[in-house]
Order: structure tokens, then C-alpha cells, then sequence
């Protein structure tokens, strides 16, 4: 980000709108701020950073704003903290029970079983999927590494196989050739919050016995087919990580589930395979989410519709705002309901694109530079460069811009725009 010379708070809600004079009554010089501006944004206030860039103005963009995010939500996430430090629930507990239900049904699952992260998630849904030892599960090279470590910590294989190059997941007329007498499962992995094809890889799930294991970390609310992630698969893995659409204030994860067996066995293995105190059936873990992070998670979850909503706005205004300009961008097909935890771009010259953006104060985030397969903690795997050539190439030319429910239209325009200059119009 750029150092600013001016701080501006713009009214973004309309119902706090203010005139454009208004709107320089309230800018306040980059070395004020504090108090004053934290009651601006906690009325729904947006603050701009600007700064002079090449004798006209820069803004800065972010990539998220969890600063002001927490300055609107202050009033409802301190005395949501205090009754867990009230209550002593510091682990598991009221507060992460009731986010369990509430949780549960946002995805219209069954079950909702809470947990210390993403990954843990993952590995405990692998597990109760039955992956052994020397298994091989099926997944995507175009995700976070923790996808693949989840498969490894089972002593499993990860399998991978390449990506539709237009929506960027798991391309299932790819996964039936990667089938062997040790593949166990299927895990999707629904990329930027837009749906893996489900029915597709169900379809060939059920024609080999496999089970799916949704690796929904990124995609909180999304809907395929009208339906929720979470109760697409068997089971499905949620991370929770601050940098989510639905965040806690540390780490935290869940599996959702209707299989009243995965559920039960996730909520003794959270818990060193305990079915009552002292009680350990099998040799389980430490994965139990901490009672603060279901009390932020419960907050949260009440304010995710509105915020999606605005991740959906914004994507609709980008493409719009894009069009024409040289670059591709992934396709949202209309069965899909995405949620847009990244709105990527493809373009050539990536890392110049990159540089000239962030020199406009726009911040970008690359997900991800390297495929896992590539990653060297997956090398054993053997498989070099040119394996997966559409998962290699959106690695090379993926750009992430700014989609947090934060930005004011202003920002979103003037990131286009940058955009739009820098890469060329067709
Ligand atoms: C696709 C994907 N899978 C798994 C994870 C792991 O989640 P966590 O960081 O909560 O362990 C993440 C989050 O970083 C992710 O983006």
C-alpha cells in the first residue's frame, strides 16, 4: 500500500449518503484518524486512502480491510467475547455448539461438527471416508497445498488431476482415467467460491463406489444447482481463516455432514477419540475449535448474506467494468451460485500487471504461483512441468483483485479502470 496524504470516510450505504461537499467535510489528514474515524466507519463509513500518483490521484485498494470490518461489527463481537470469558467456555462450549447448529443449517446439512482449522477439517473427513494408508484420493493441482497435505496425513496418495481451464476446478472428464483399484474418494475443491461441476464427479463417484469429500474452504453459502456446498458430498471441510468470507479471529474449521456416523466419529476424534470423558475409544487428536472463534463465527455468520451479496455486486461490476479488456477471466456458469472468496483474472506479463497496480496502491494476491504439484514438498510425486498444462498456466497468468464487501464502488472503478490501462483493450 502507498504511504497516503489524505484519509477520506465516503459514505457507501445509501442511506448514509452525503453530498460530495459533505463528503470533503469529512476527510481527516492521514495523521488524525483514530477515534474520530472509528465512529465513521462503525455508521457505515468507508475510509479511502489517497495519494498523488504520476500528478493525478491514487487510492489505495486493498485486499481486505479487517480493521474496518471489525470497527462495524465491534458493538456485537466484544460482549459476544466477554460471555465466552463470562461463561469460561474457552474450548468448544455454548457459544461453538450454537454456531454448530447455526451453521448446520445455513448449509442445510444435518450436522455441523467444529473444529481447530481448514486442514484439520480435511483430514478428519478423509479419515472417517475410511482413507488408509497407501490409498489414493483424487484432487485438484490448482488449490492450497493444505488440500493435498490432508491426503498425506492419511498416508494416503494425492492423485491430481487438471483443471477446467475456464472455471478453474477439478475437470471431471479428466478424473475417470485417474481411477485405480486404491482410489478411495474424490475431493473437489470449490475454487474461489465457484462450485466444482458436483453432479459430474458424483455421477462417477457412484459408477466406482468412491465417496466425495467437498474441500469447501473458500466457498461459505455458494450454491450448485440451487443446493448448498457442505451437503454436496458425503462430507465437506471449511476453513474458517481470518482471510475468509466467513472469518474467525484466529483458526478454525468445520465439517458438515448428514451421515450421523461421520458426525459422530468427527466429534470424538476432535477430541482424542473421547465418546465420554475419560472415555477414549481410538486414538484421536486435538482439533476442537476455542469457544472465542464460534462466539466471532456466530457474529459473523449473521452478516455473511449481506456481505456475500456485495462480493456478487462487485463481481458483476468488474466484469462489466472489464469487458473488453485484454485478459480472460473465469466463466460463471448459470447453474452456479459463486461467492466470489477471489475474483480472478488471467492475463499475460502477470508479475509487470502486478508491479503496475500495486504502484496505482492496488493490492493483489496470486492464488496461487505454483500448482501443488510443482510445489517441491510434492516432488516424490514425479510430476514435471507440462503434467497439468492448464493448472500450470492459470498459476502463471492468475491475478486476484480486490473483492472484499469493504470497497466502495469508487475503489471498485478505479481498480477497473487501472486495470483496463495497464493490460489494453482488445
Ligand atoms: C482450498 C483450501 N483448502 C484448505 C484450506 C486450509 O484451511 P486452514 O488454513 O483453515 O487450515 C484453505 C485455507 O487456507 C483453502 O483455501
Amino acid at each position: 500500500m502507498r504511504a497516503p496524504y489524505h484519509r477520506l470516510s465516503i459514505a457507501e450505504d445509501p442511506k448514509n449518503f452525503v453530498s460530495k461537499g459533505q463528503v470533503l467535510a469529512l476527510g481527516i489528514n492521514a495523521r488524525q484518524g483514530g477515534t474520530f474515524e472509528r465512529r465513521l466507519v462503525a455508521e457505515g463509513y468507508r475510509t479511502v486512502e489517497f495519494f498523488e500518483h504520476e500528478g493525478s490521484v491514487g487510492m489505495n485498494v486493498p485486499v481486505l480491510d479487517l480493521k474496518a470490518e471489525f470497527e462495524e461489527l465491534r458493538g456485537e463481537i466484544l460482549p459476544a467475547l466477554e460471555r465466552v470469558c463470562t461463561n469460561a467456555s474457552f474450548i468448544l462450549g455454548t457459544e461453538v455448539e450454537a454456531f454448530e447448529r447455526e451453521f448446520a443449517d445455513f448449509c442445510g446439512t444435518k450436522h455441523c461438527v467444529a473444529l481447530a482449522n481448514g486442514t484439520a477439517a480435511l483430514h478428519l473427513g478423509l479419515l472417517a471416508l475410511g482413507v488408509q494408508p497407501d490409498d489414493e484420493v483424487i484432487t485438484t493441482p490448482n488449490t492450497f497445498l493444505a488440500t493435498a497435505e490432508a491426503i498425506s496425513y492419511c498416508g494416503a496418495v494425492p492423485i491430481f488431476v487438471d483443471i477446467d481451464p475456464t472455471t478453474a476446478n477439478l475437470d471431471p472428464k479428466l478424473i475417470e482415467r485417474a481411477i485405480t483399484e486404491r482410489t478411495r474418494a474424490i475431493l473437489p475443491v470449490h475454487l474461489y467460491g465457484r462450485p466444482a461441476d458436483m453432479d459430474a464427479i458424483g455421477e462417477i463417484a457412484e459408477r466406482h463406489n468412491l465417496r466425495i469429500l467437498e474441500d469447501a474452504a473458500q466457498a461459505h453459502g455458494a450454491r450448485y444447482r440451487g443446493r448448498r456446498v457442505g451437503g454436496l458430498g458425503t462430507l465437506a471441510a471449511f476453513s474458517f481463516y481470518p482471510t475468509k468470507n466467513l472469518a474467525a479471529y484466529g483458526e478454525a474449521g468445520a465439517i458438515t455432514t448428514n451421515d450421523d456416523q461421520i458426525a459422530k466419529f468427527a466429534r470424538a476424534a476432535r477430541s482424542h477419540g473421547q465418546t465420554a470423558r475419560y472415555e477414549h475409544e481410538f486414538v484421536g487428536y486435538n482439533y476442537r475449535m476455542h469457544g472465542f472463534q464460534g462466539a466471532v463465527l456466530r457474529v459473523k455468520l449473521r452478516h455473511l448474506y449481506r456481505w456475500t451479496a456485495k462480493r456478487q455486486q462487485i463481481a458483476r461490476d468488474y466484469r462489466r467494468l472489464l469487458a473488453g479488456a485484454r485478459l480472460e477471466l473465469p466463466v460463471d456458469a448459470p447453474r452456479d451460485e459463486g461467492v466470489y472468496h477471489q475474483f480472478v483474472i488471467y492475463t499475460a506479463n502477470r508479475n509487470k500487471v502486478v508491479a503496475q497496480l500495486a504502484a496505482r496502491g492496488i493490492e493483489t494476491v496470486i492464488h496461487y504461483p505454483r500448482p501443488v504439484h510443482l510445489q517441491p514438498a510434492y516432488s516424490s510425486l514425479g510430476c514435471p512441468p507440462g503434467t497439468f498444462p492448464h493448472a500450470e498456466r492459470a498459476c502463471e497468468r492468475v491475478i486476484g483483485l480486490p473483492i472484499h464487501p469493504g470497497l466502495t464502488s469508487e475503489q471498485i472503478a478505479y481498480v477497473a479502470n487501472a486495470v483496463r490501462e495497464i493490460v489494453g483493450i482488445e
